[in-house]
């Protein structure tokens, strides 16, 4: 009996997937790259929080694509459309680079997620239905933000680049390979191609201005003593920082999927960090105010590996001591808020070291070097960045 044609076949759905997987691996990377030169705090906060959800995405399809045959998760993306979406990295603004990504890149990738759901067999593609049922009301929250963000942008330059973003999308075809695209255009003009900065970039809100010491701030009464612990807990966006840097290089280092993974949650982590000090500082009747940049700058003059290494096994082994202590003192004072944040940060910390090493031992398997190694190169790096005068590990 002949049957009429319905639902995704698995090389048409493995296509599908590789396609919209390099959308969004490559919004996780130009997210990473943005978080560093977005002046707002509370953009680069909320960026972070879409390039996890977009992590998530992507470690679905990774992981669908694994188990479907021909599915073979390596892209094989038509050149023009992986110039079109790669190019919105190198915006001339913020407002140009969120107008690109989430008003013109996101949008077209909502569509082709849309027709794969509307086309998918409940039964033959139960799988997909269910991972893309979860996918797009993420995706629609992000469009939906960065609307209400650019409500108010009337700027030529930002709309100018979205537009053109939009031609050589068509001119491509879009994610759906439409072949009654128009002739190629041009791509826009190119000002400056994207860098990674060697501060971060902050609006005048956050001056660069030093923390307080740990051991000074001991020394105070319990109620300083916490809002100053909580402007340390907003310094972390320093540490999401350094991990943004690494994000953005990791795509081009050759590393496995799953180490961009585990990155991309650390990165989260300590977004999510920085955070606390902001929710807190405003509980307490402040802001934050200010960004002690040492340690960022320090990590941009070393290798990746190194970077890593100073991140995880320098840094936040550093820190690890003060964990504990804090959690106590804030149950002993009663204060349940900062203790409800302290838990999470202590938590989350033991997992940052841990993985860290494991990451570098599989970046060194055919190095003749142990994470041993690194350490001391890593320390033999930080002498020579700070010309021996570092007496510490850490200014705060
Ligand atoms: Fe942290
Ligand atoms: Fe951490």
């Amino acid at each position: 009996m002949k049957t009429e044609p319905r639902g995704w076949g698995a090389f048409e759905l493995a296509d599908r997937h590789r396609s919209a997987l390099f959308v969004e691996k490559e919004s996780i990377r130009q997210q990473s790259g943005w978080f560093l030169r977005a002046p707002a705090w509370e953009t680069k906060h909320r960026l972070g929080y879409h390039l996890y959800n977009d992590s998530d995405h992507a470690d679905w399809l990774v992981d669908r694509l694994t188990n479907l045959r021909g599915g073979n998760a390596r892209a094989t993306i038509p050149t023009a459309l992986m110039e079109a979406v790669t190019r919105n990295v190198d915006a001339p603004s913020e407002a140009a680079f969120i107008r690109g990504l989430y008003l013109v890149i996101k949008p077209e990738l909502l569509a082709f997620y849309r027709t794969t759901l509307e086309t998918a067999d409940p039964a033959a593609n139960a799988f997909d239905r269910r991972m893309l049922r979860r996918i797009v009301p993420e995706l629609e929250e992000q469009i939906e933000w960065a609307s209400h963000l650019l409500a108010d942008d009337a700027s030529e330059e930002s709309h100018d680049w979205a537009s053109a973003i939009a031609s050589l999308l068509t001119a491509a075809g879009g994610l759906e390979g439409r072949t009654d695209r128009p002739a190629a255009t041009d791509a826009p003009p190119l000002r400056v191609p994207f860098t990674i900065p060697s501060s971060i970039v902050f609006d005048d809100r956050i001056g660069e201005q030093p923390i307080m010491p740990h051991d000074r701030k001991m020394e105070l009464v319990f109620d300083k003593a916490v809002a100053e612990q909580f402007r340390v807990f907003f310094n972390e966006i320093y540490a999401a920082s350094i991990l943004a840097s690494i994000l953005y290089q990791a795509f081009d280092q050759n590393v496995p999927w799953a180490m961009i993974r585990w990155f991309t949650r650390h990165f989260w982590d300590e977004v999510r960090h920085s955070q606390f000090g902001a929710v807190r500082l405003s509980e307490l009747g402040s802001a934050p105010d200010r960004c002690d940049q040492t340690l960022y700058r320090n990590s941009q003059q070393m290798p990746f590996l190194h970077r890593i290494c100073y991140l995880t096994l320098v840094l936040e082994k550093h820190y690890m001591p003060r964990k504990k202590p804090r959690f106590e003192l804030y149950g002993n004072e009663g204060d349940q808020r900062s203790q409800l944040f302290a838990d999470h940060d202590w938590s989350d910390e033991m997992n940052h070291v841990r993985n860290g090493r494991d990451w570098l031992e599989h970046l060194l398997e055919d190095d003749a070097r142990g994470v041993a190694d690194i350490e001391e190169e890593t320390m033999a790096h930080l002498e020579r960045i700070t010309g021996g005068s570092a007496t510490a590990v850490s200014p705060f």
